[in-house]
């Protein structure tokens, strides 16, 4: 089965490995970076894992220079080819974020690879704070990407980035494209996200992984503190694996995708198929 775009699958999956990464990486510091991340990954066997957003850049740009000296091409640039070549000899799936670079544009971006090479990119919708001073907003909608575990089962993943989490339509349009899975690379710094995305795992009846940073950046006037807090939720809401505030952590779980696919909630209920489109009065 090959890993492009969503087409029908059997709800046939049996249990993969997930994991998020969660690490405070150094301001610009791409090489040491991956690296770390590199080590962190060291013995870890997983058919998905989730990086967080800018994973390898750091987050807070001091300035549009900096951001230039770290922003690459997708998939030429040096992270998405790191993340590649993890797949190739892992055979796992990577999800990470890094500013991507196209032409005269710069996007807080997520790519998705595996072991044959870039499978998707998502560009981030909804920017947070000085993102909007650097990036320009995503304009590739949000995106369901069919992949396959290192058993060759396919399962379907969509990928949000962090502050998407405050706009419940981001999960939800990825549920309605049929996502098991949201993978959530985020550099979290309000509260909340973690009270939320139990309910954004409820609500669309899916798996979520968030993979934060924790640690501090200063942007020269300002210090953005990252909450960490990473974590994986299934499709009841349940917190499946959560790291704490602060330190290294690989979080590793095992889930069952096909739980994604049944939304039946009574004998007269189905999440989606009960949903009043007629009714709702979204803009
Ligand atoms: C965020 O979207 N990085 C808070």
């Amino acid at each position: 089965m090959g890993r492009g775009r969503h087409s029908g699958i059997e709800a046939t999956l049996k249990a993969m490995q997930v994991a998020y990464v969660q690490y405070n990486p150094a301001y610009l510091d791409v090489e040491q970076n991956l690296k770390q991340v590199e080590a962190l990954l060291e013995g870890i066997e997983a058919d998905l894992i989730v990086l967080p957003e800018l994973f390898a850049s750091g987050y807070f740009f001091r300035s549009r220079a900096d951001l230039e000296a770290v922003a690459e091409p997708i998939p030429d640039g040096p992270t998405t080819q790191w993340m590649i070549d993890r797949c190739r000899q892992t055979g796992a799936v990577l999800v990470g974020g890094l500013p991507e670079r196209d032409g005269d544009r710069f996007y807080n971006s997520a790519v998705v690879v595996g072991p044959e090479g870039l499978i998707g990119r998502y560009r981030k919708v909804h920017l947070f704070y000085e993102e909007k001073l650097h990036f320009s907003p995503g304009d590739l909608g949000f995106q369901v990407f069919e992949v396959t575990d290192r058993k060759g089962q396919p399962y379907r993943l969509g990928v949000m980035i962090c502050f998407d989490w405050y706009f419940p339509e981001a999960a939800r349009t990825l549920a309605l494209q049929g996502a098991d899975v949201i993978a959530h690379p985020s550099n979290l710094v309000r509260p909340d996200c973690p009270r939320a995305m139990p309910i954004r795992a409820l609500e669309n009846h899916v798996f979520t992984i968030t993979a934060n940073r924790y640690g501090a950046e200063s942007n020269g006037h300002e210090t953005l503190r990252f909450i960490g807090r990473s974590l994986i939720c299934d499709p009841s809401g349940r917190v499946l694996h959560e790291a704490p505030p602060e330190g290294d952590q690989v979080g590793l779980t095992e889930i069952e995708p096909q739980e994604a696919r049944n939304r039946r909630i009574t004998p007269y209920n189905d999440l989606f198929e009960d949903r009043r489109p007629d009714c709702y009065r979204l803009s």
